[in-house]
């Protein structure tokens, strides 16, 4: 299989590069330049390196450096950022702190024919983000494009196949970077693209086959897709010795236990171990309204199950965790269920076969893998459920009012297709009662609240326009259909100032 190596120098960019290079068909391998010598570069067959990354300054005294044989190695090397300035000092050129300050954002991009180039018009937009720059190209090296404030934005040497460029043709803003990317793999270093997920998934298999032969292997299962995604991965691996532990919180939306139950052991033919824990949950929240309490206690509670199920197994020797490459940057959200759990359980190694992979790979990967579509496909679900749909107190009625009400709602979005036009639909038990009308009596009732939202990335969203009649039919339906309610509203906020849940 042809290979592409992205040796990272610390920072930002390494994982989007190489998502970038699958999205062109070919595997990419992230190393830090610290765990691979040059040696072990060309053993291992890589047909291009990418060098990526840096927050330092490359003049400084404990600054990344690289084996300068890498250079001579005759594998085609593309710099980008600190990359090319590492290219560039290593040559004998100079880099200094930018006059101005650098350049951070879109800039314009005046470039002219090169290989790497090939295909840019005269003037483009690129994106950078540097406070130093080349401020001289090295001897042997020609200086391809320039901007109004970098004087050397990018340079190769064509006969050693060396190129660089200070801007970053993996992020999206720079108009070519897809077409710079596509040069560098299939006309330098001469790549056929003939990487697919399938390969990727059935590599992987076969890895933990024989890496795991005879292990016992834990997952926790919740039924959204990373988990589901890993486990599956996993299950095709090692079979029964993959147990698979589903608690059962009874925060979850309507036959969705029962779904997961289904696909995972009778379709799938999981080690399924589901807890009924509905009970033990509930008692846990009584009483409780403060949102964070509610997190904190349904995470509590899921580990104490969960470390009592894992108990009954005995001896394990790994625990997977369905961890993908945002859990990773977003450290500041980190799943707090996910951290404890790796502190309770007794297990020799941990397994994240998910972790540098970006959300719509893991569910290209589960589609790979025969996961179905609407799984795979599903809309964001929060770990904490519906406990943080239910505003105030958490009971046993109010839940199921709720349940009953999204099913309704989530009924009518995806039956006149809207579905496709908004990123999460959903229902809200509002902890507010007003006044209705029923068969000529006043009555005091529930208020439930439709959200749908549009976002990319759900840290910002829109709310979906969601048309009239199919917002009049879920409120008829849920105020005929569930005695209680007597209002529905729809929420017609965007996040920001909201956010996407009521809690
Ligand atoms: P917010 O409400 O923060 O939601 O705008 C952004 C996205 O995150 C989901 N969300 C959560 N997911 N545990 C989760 O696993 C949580 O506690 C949690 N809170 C919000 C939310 O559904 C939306 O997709």
């Amino acid at each position: 299989m042809e290979k592409i190596l992205v040796l990272d120098f610390g920072g930002q960019y390494s994982q989007l590069a190489a998502r970038r290079i699958r999205e062109q068909n070919i595997y990419a391998e992230i190393k830090p330049y610290t765990k691979i010598t040059v040696d072990e570069i060309v053993k291992e067959g890589y047909k291009g390196v990418i060098l990526t990354g840096g927050s330092y300054s490359v003049y400084d005294k404990d600054a990344a450096h690289y084996d300068p044989a890498i250079f001579e190695a005759g594998i085609p090397i593309l710099g980008i950022g600190y990359g090319c300035q590492l290219i560039a000092y290593t040559a004998g050129g100079k880099v200094t702190y930018a006059d101005g300050g650098g350049e951070y954002g879109k800039v314009e991009l005046v470039s002219d024919g090169s290989a790497l180039l090939d295909g840019f018009p005269a003037v483009s937009t690129s994106w950078m983000s540097h406070r130093n720059y080349i401020k001289q190209a090295p001897i042997g090296f020609a200086v391809t494009a320039y901007t109004e404030f970098c004087p050397v934005a990018a340079i190769e040497d064509s006969d050693r196949n060396i190129y660089g460029v200070q801007f970053h043709p993996e992020v999206s803003h720079t108009e070519y970077g897809e077409l710079l990317l596509h040069n560098f793999l299939y006309n330098i270093c001469g790549c056929k693209g003939d990487w697919k997920m399938e390969t990727f998934v059935e590599e992987k298999i076969a890895e933990y086959k024989s890496m795991l032969d005879g292990k016992k292997v834990l997952c926790a299962l919740s039924g959204g897709v990373d988990s589901s995604v890993a486990a599956m991965l996993l299950h095709k691996a090692v079979g029964d010795n993959l147990f698979c532990v589903f608690v059962d919180h009874g925060l979850l939306r309507k036959e969705e236990a029962d779904n997961v139950e289904r696909i995972f052991r009778d379709t799938f033919k999981f080690n399924l171990i589901r807890v009924d824990a509905r009970e033990r949950f509930l008692n846990k929240l009584k009483g409780i309204t403060q949102p964070d309490m509610k997190r904190k206690v349904i995470s509590e509670e899921f580990v104490s199950v969960f470390k009592e199920e894992a108990a009954k197994i005995g001896k394990l020797n790994y625990l997977v965790q369905g961890t993908i490459y945002s859990d990773v940057i977003d450290r500041g959200s980190g799943d707090i269920t996910a951290e404890s759990l790796t502190a309770v359980i007794d297990f020799d190694d941990m397994l994240e076969p998910l972790r540098n992979l970006f959300k719509d790979e893991v569910r290209r990967m589960g589609q790979a893998l025969g996961i179905p579509k609407d799984l795979v496909w599903r809309q964001p679900f929060p770990g904490p459920g519906l406990a943080i749909r239910c505003i105030g107190e958490i009971t046993a009625e109010k839940l199921n009012l709720l349940r009953e009400a999204d099913a309704i709602f989530r009924d009518e979005i995806e039956k006149t297709g809207y579905d496709r036009y908004t990123n999460q639909y959903f229902a809200v038990l509002a902890d507010i009662k007003s006044v209705g009308v029923h068969d000529g009596e006043r009555t005091f009732g529930n208020t439930i609240v439709l959200r749908a939202i549009n976002s990319d990335d759900f840290v910002t969203a829109d709310w979906s326009r969601i048309p009239y009649e199919v917002l009049e039919k879920a409120s008829s339906r849920i105020t005929d259909e569930l005695k209680g309610i007597t209002r529905v509203v729809y929420d017609i906020t965007s996040k920001p100032p909201a956010t996407v849940e009521w809690e």
